[in-house]
């Protein structure tokens, strides 16, 4: 195993009820301004508006409210949301909402205290931000884990990036599988979608050897899979809501990371569609997985090999090379038995997209088996129509 350094600061309250129980103490440890942070308005539709503004008006804190965060929120919003923080001295900033509202604030909170422009800082000087407005949040959707890390997704439109920006990790984060009640069930999939994504992206990273990360994602994995079954013929199972729930924070909380190094090519390739298409995160990653993989599975046969067996239940075949071909097959049928697209124009991607753009402007990452060129990025995304 690769040496590591673990911390993970964030403070969890899992399970139905949390917030009435226990956000009010928690709200005593700040100051009285609080931004109430949320996206297009599902929480004043669910409740969970009603609930959790009544909490901080019991608790007589000044509520700034910073309301229209988009999917793929934007740069644009995250210096609106900086500004709101700035000129009203917010002391706590509450996210209330899936990944979108809680990486924009991850953001917000950073560039409300640093006097330079934050992308600027970050892409150009290479500097990494230390000072933030503290930040907690209130899950409602799960699937990025973006609740138990400081790393933010973040659309930078004029530059047509959609990149990492580092900001505040929160200090506390609810976590209440009833609020996802109310998600359409196509966003409950795409969302455990992209759970599954990140726990593969860490476990075809190196090394390769047998290692308790892998196995932990391996159950991680299994959870997931077996669980998005269960909702899709019982969706409001509450149990399998908070396994996915669960799974979430674990595949990004860094703990599957331990001693390993990630891939997170497939999302690289995702975020550069989607700052071109603005395409839904985990639908991108579904349609772009397999073909990855295939390209790939000549250089890793071994561990896709075992992947396809502990994680899809092949049995495996004389030939490794085809164990690990079933594997990616297992995950291809996967998609399509779960309703997910499988190419760009079930994704709804215009035909005039330009992909060459698109590849040319992708991070290229260490890789989960080989590092990839533009060039063939370009030819994976023309696989993928
Ligand atoms: O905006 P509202 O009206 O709230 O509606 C949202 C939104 O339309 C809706 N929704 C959320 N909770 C709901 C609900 N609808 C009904 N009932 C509820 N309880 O769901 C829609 C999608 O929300 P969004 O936050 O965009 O989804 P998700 O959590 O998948 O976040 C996606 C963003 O996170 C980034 C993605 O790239 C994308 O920008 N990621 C962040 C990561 C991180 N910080 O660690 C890692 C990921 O790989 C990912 O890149
Ligand atoms: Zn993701």
């Amino acid at each position: 195993m690769n040496n590591f350094v673990f911390q993970n600061p964030t403070e969890v309250v899992f399970g139905q009820g949390g917030v009435k129980e226990q956000l009010p103490d928690l709200l005593d440890h700040y100051g009285d301004t609080v931004l109430l942070a949320y996206g297009g308005g599902s929480i004043k539709r669910n409740g969970v508006y009603d609930e959790v503004m009544g909490i901080l008006k019991d608790k007589g804190k000044t509520v700034v409210e910073f309301s229209g965060i988009m999917p793929n929120p934007t740069y644009e919003k995250v210096q609106e949301g900086a500004k709101l923080a700035r000129d009203n001295h917010v002391d706590l900033i509450l996210a209330v909402g899936g990944g979108s509202v809680s990486d924009c604030c991850k953001a917000v909170s950073a560039q409300a205290r640093l006097d330079e422009d934050l992308w600027t800082f970050e892409h150009e000087k290479h500097g990494m931000p230390t000072d933030f407005i503290p930040l907690g949040t209130i899950v409602t959707v799960f699937g990025t884990g973006s609740e138990m890390n400081s790393g933010a997704v973040i659309t930078h439109e004029e530059k047509k990036i959609k990149g990492p920006v580092y900001g505040a990790q929160a200090d506390f984060a609810f976590l209440d599988p009833d609020y996802t009640m109310s998600v359409p069930m196509k966003q409950v999939i795409s969302g455990a979608f992209d759970t599954l994504s990140h726990a593969m992206e860490t476990y075809f990273g190196k090394p390769d050897q047998n290692n308790l990360s892998d196995d932990m994602n391996e159950a991680v994995q299994r959870s997931v899979i077996q669980n998005i079954r269960t909702l899709l013929t019982d969706p409001k199972n509450y149990n399998a809501r908070s396994e996915l729930a669960w799974a979430s924070a674990m595949a990004e909380n860094g703990l599957l990371k331990i001693g390993k190094v990630t891939d997170f090519q497939c999302h690289m390739i995702e975020h550069q569609l989607g700052a071109y298409t603005n395409c839904n995160h985990g639908a991108g990653l579904a349609v772009i997985h397999p073909v990855l993989y295939r390209h790939l599975v000549n250089d890793n046969t071994k561990k896709f090999a075992n992947w396809a067996v502990e994680v899809w239940g092949i049995e495996p075949k004389e030939d490794e090379l085809q164990t690990a071909f079933a594997g990616i097959d297992a995950l291809a049928d996967f998609i399509r038995e779960i309703g997910m697209p499988s190419t760009l124009e079930e994704l709804g991607i215009p035909e005039d997209t330009d992909l060459k753009a698109i590849a040319d402007s992708t991070t290229l990452t260490a890789g989960c088996a080989r590092k990839l060129s533009a060039d063939e990025i370009f030819e994976i995304l023309q696989e993928c129509r």
